[in-house]
């Protein structure tokens, strides 16, 4: 098999594709095939994947399991769009009404998390009669007009123009040396002035129960029953965004089981798909039932991704991922807390299950994305391809699929180490 390489790759991109498509590391692989928890680049190399194509690939990288059904209804009906009657949707959105939380029951089938979370603001505007919405710094909605503009990280806001009635509250990420408690109440605090400085004007607030982006931020453990509480108050709705952290990745089905809260609408996308692109909005009966005008997504749920869908959770459960998530993710965070305690860089270690992050910051306390760029370029030349996120770009990202072995997480440990070792060596060569 010949490959174009990474160099060629690169030209193309640079001649075909629009410049705003980067890429990580300075001698980047062309990755040419994927088998469960690995990745090969087109020498044959093999690469333990950290970062599951940011939180996609949980049941692993070309599942045959999960595959046998995708490809035996690829051959038998690909796509008829909803106006036809077709078996997998409702299979998919019943099954989903049992694995949501609470009353949950009602879903709708589109493609990103983007769009997911646009139908999520737009059924929370039909719901309430509201056209204002609130998200928080440190959150990512997506990139829509309206999705960037409750997006608040600068880096994923591209253009200054947000949409009319959308505001930027307070997020629950901890500063430097702040407790999770006092970042709450800065958080709840700011939110509940928008909510005053518009009264009957709010339709919803939307946020992600762990920040992924905004660099794996874990809130205060009574955050959401407290933000839920103060939106019945005001009448308004919570939006649950759990394109990131759904479908067992933090140990269960929905990172905000964690914190004993139902939302009014839950959004996932990602790895409901496991590689096949896929995303939904779920919701109650009650808030469903004014969205009655009609509303399609041409290949939303179509036979293919909902039956495909279907095979992912099977294999969650079959085999257990969300229990594997939740003791593989103890461990890991209990190693990388270990290497915390030996390394200055290393300022925080947070996360739940296998989401967990790692902020780098300079001997003085600030925010060091170039260590983090030079710690990724040396674990992916180690075999370990980590993913990275934060405001400041200084956080590594631990999310791999769930197929993930502990022997796997060992070995990554040690080649972390090494990273860092070399990297405190270049700020102080006598440690
Ligand atoms: C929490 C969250 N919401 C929404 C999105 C947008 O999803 P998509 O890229 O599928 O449109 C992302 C993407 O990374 C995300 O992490």
């Amino acid at each position: 098999m010949s490959y174009l390489g990474p160099k060629t790759i690169i030209e193309k991109k640079k001649q075909f594709l629009l410049p705003c498509s980067y890429h990580f590391y300075q001698d980047p692989p062309q990755l040419v095939r994927g088998s469960m928890q690995y990745l090969y680049d087109h020498t044959g190399k093999q690469y333990l994947d950290c970062f599951a194509g940011v939180s996609v690939m949980n049941c692993g990288h070309s599942n045959p399991e999960i595959l046998q059904t995708t490809l035996k209804q690829m051959e038998t009906l690909q796509h008829t769009t909803t106006i036809y009657l077709t078996e997998p949707i409702v299979a998919l959105g019943e099954r989903l009404a049992h694995y949501l939380p609470g009353n949950l029951t009602r879903s709708f089938f589109c493609m990103s998390g983007s769009e997911a979370n646009e139908g999520a603001l737009l059924l929370a505007k039909k719901a309430t009669g509201r056209m204002g919405l609130i998200g928080l710094e440190g959150g990512l909605s997506g990139r829509t007009h309206l999705t960037m503009s409750l997006t608040g990280i600068p880096m994923w806001r591209t253009m200054d123009d947000p949409s009319p009635n959308t505001y930027l509250a307070k997020g629950y990420g901890k500063e430097p040396e702040e407790t999770a408690s006092a970042a709450m109440e800065r958080s709840l605090a700011s939110i509940r002035s928008i909510l005053e400085a518009h009264p009957n004007g709010i339709a919803a607030v939307i946020c992600e129960p762990i920040q992924g982006n905004g660099g794996i931020q874990v809130p205060h453990v009574r955050y959401f029953k407290r933000l839920k509480a103060m939106l019945q108050e005001f009448g308004a709705l919570l939006i649950i965004d759990e394109v990131q952290t759904g479908y067992g990745r933090t140990g269960k089905n929905f990172a905000i089981e964690h914190f004993d809260v139902v939302p009014d609408i839950l959004t996932s996308a990602k790895a409901l798909g496991n590689g096949v692109p896929i995303a939904a909005f779920s919701t109650t009966d009650e808030i469903a039932a004014g969205f009655t005008s009609p509303s399609a997504s041409t290949l939303g749920g179509n036979p293919v991704s909902a039956a495909n869908s279907l095979a992912v959770l099977d294999y969650l459960e079959s085999h257990q991922l969300k229990e594997r998530a939740s003791n593989l993710g103890n461990l890991l965070l209990e190693k990388l807390t270990q290497l915390q305690k030996k390394h200055s860089l290393i300022s925080d270690v947070r996360g739940i299950g296998l989401m967990a992050g790692m902020e780098i910051r300079t001997p003085d306390g600030l925010p060091a994305p170039e260590a983090v760029d030079r710690i990724l370029e040396r674990m992916k030349d180690a075999g370990f391809l980590i993913g990275k996120n934060g405001i400041d770009r200084n956080v590594l990202a631990f999310q791999p699929p769930l197929v993930v072995t502990k022997i796997n997480l060992l070995h990554m440990m040690e080649s972390l180490e090494t990273a860092l070792q070399k990297e405190y060596a270049s700020y102080s060569p006598c440690k």
